[in-house]
């Protein structure tokens, strides 16, 4: 095991992100069959360096950092090329390269500063989106700053992702607003810190149907997918991946048995919903924002305190809307596969669909929360 992490857990953090097994190493991967190394890396090194403008970034920073930023990168492709294991915090299960470590530092150590903006969401229900609209709401007029702090902020921005060394990185660029991300339920985030300190959070929610039908077409694009370990996670076959996902066995920043609706001790969707009506919080909807982007994108500029003339609101809606952010991806994981709503009419089945609309009912029937399926 290469990475190792450190002991000494707090109380909002009991200490199980170690395994006591050891589940996967290159040379079990090489020895694997159905697993193709190569394949492997070159979709590493085309999530990170190209999707993530990682080399970009090298250019805009300080010099410095580069050092402490290869070493980013040396530890990320450590994280997800010789180990690719199963991590926890709290019984959260983590996807590969999300960090228990990391999450930790976040919650204790990491600055926030009144002008920081947080994008809290659950897996593929529009994070890429709202991050890439706030950078153009606060860099849209000068095309040289918003590929400057996006190419920097993008690599480290989601709180719990990578190794924490990112923080020293940080702390040495000088951002005038940082946009952070994080997937994490709302427990194991510090929202006492960033609305002690000012900084604003906006939190997106999409139709549940949709984004289980988003998170399998990401995922099966993962090579880590294919590997033996993970196989009965994440099943080729689609109607049982959708079993294997919506009965809560796979790791996707829940406890095992449970997912983006339901958590035992909290509900997922519920905590974050609790500060709907919060001062320095922006509730968001994926489906309200597709319908009308116009008025969702200005309740953004508003909340971030940005005033846009119609030109520049304009510029915002065209320059993020799903055609333009395709077509302008570099190749990579697929962060934009079809941007609609409804497209779980062409993949789960009616039993799958009662299933989601009884969880919905149970979990969320005491909320004001309808999701817009169509
Ligand atoms: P689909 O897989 O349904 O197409 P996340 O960024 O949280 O991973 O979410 C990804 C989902 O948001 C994908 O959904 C993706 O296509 C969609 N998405 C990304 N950019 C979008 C945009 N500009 N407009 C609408 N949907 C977008």
């Amino acid at each position: 095991m290469l990475y190792t992490t450190t002991d000494g857990l707090n109380s909002q953090f009991s200490h199980n992100s170690r395994p006591t097994k050891r589940f996967l190493c290159r040379r079990d991967v090489q020895d694997t069959k159905t697993s193709n190394l190569n394949a492997y890396f070159s979709a590493f090194h085309a999530l990170f360096a190209d999707q993530y403008h990682f080399g970009r970034a090298l250019n805009f920073m300080p010099k410095e950092c580069v050092p402490m930023a290869m070493e980013y990168l040396k530890q990320l492709n450590i994280l997800f090329g010789e180990d690719v294991l199963p991590k926890e915090i709290n019984g959260y299960r983590l996807p590969p390269g999300f960090e228990p470590e990391t999450a930790k530092f976040a919650y204790n150590h990491m600055e926030i500063n009144k002008c920081d903006i947080l994008v809290a969401t659950y897996p593929k229900t529009g994070t890429t989106w709202i991050v890439s609209i706030v950078y153009h709401i606060l860099y849209g007029d000068n095309p040289r700053d918003l590929e400057k702090y996006s190419a920097l902020q993008f690599f480290f921005h989601y709180l719990e992702f990578g190794a924490v060394c990112k923080y020293e990185v940080f702390k040495k660029i000088t951002f005038p607003r940082q946009v952070f991300v994080t997937h994490l339920p709302e427990p194991l985030v510090n929202i006492k810190k960033f609305k002690a300190n000012g900084a604003k959070i906006i939190y997106v929610i999409r139709n549940p149907k949709d984004q289980a039908v988003s998170w399998r077409h990401f995922i099966k694009d993962f090579a880590y997918s294919k590997f033996e370990f993970w196989k009965p996670f994440y099943p080729e076959d689609e109607n049982k991946f959708y079993d294997v996902y919506l009965a809560g066995n796979q790791y996707a920043f829940a406890k095992k048995g449970e997912g983006y609706l339901e958590h035992t001790d909290l509900e997922c969707i519920k905590e974050w919903y609790k500060h709907k009506n919060d001062k320095n919080v922006l509730f968001l909807v994926y489906e309200e924002m597709k319908k009308n982007s116009h008025k969702e994108i200005k309740k953004i500029a508003d909340f971030i305190g940005k005033s846009l003339t119609d030109e520049q609101l304009n510029n915002v809606v065209e320059k993020t809307s799903f055609s333009s952010m395709k077509r302008e991806s570099e190749k990579g994981a697929n962060f934009f596969r079809k941007g609609q709503i409804g497209d779980w009419k062409n993949h789960l089945t009616v039993a799958q669909s009662e299933l989601i609309d009884r969880k919905v009912k149970e979990i969320l029937g005491d909320t004001d929360i309808e999701f817009i399926y169509e």
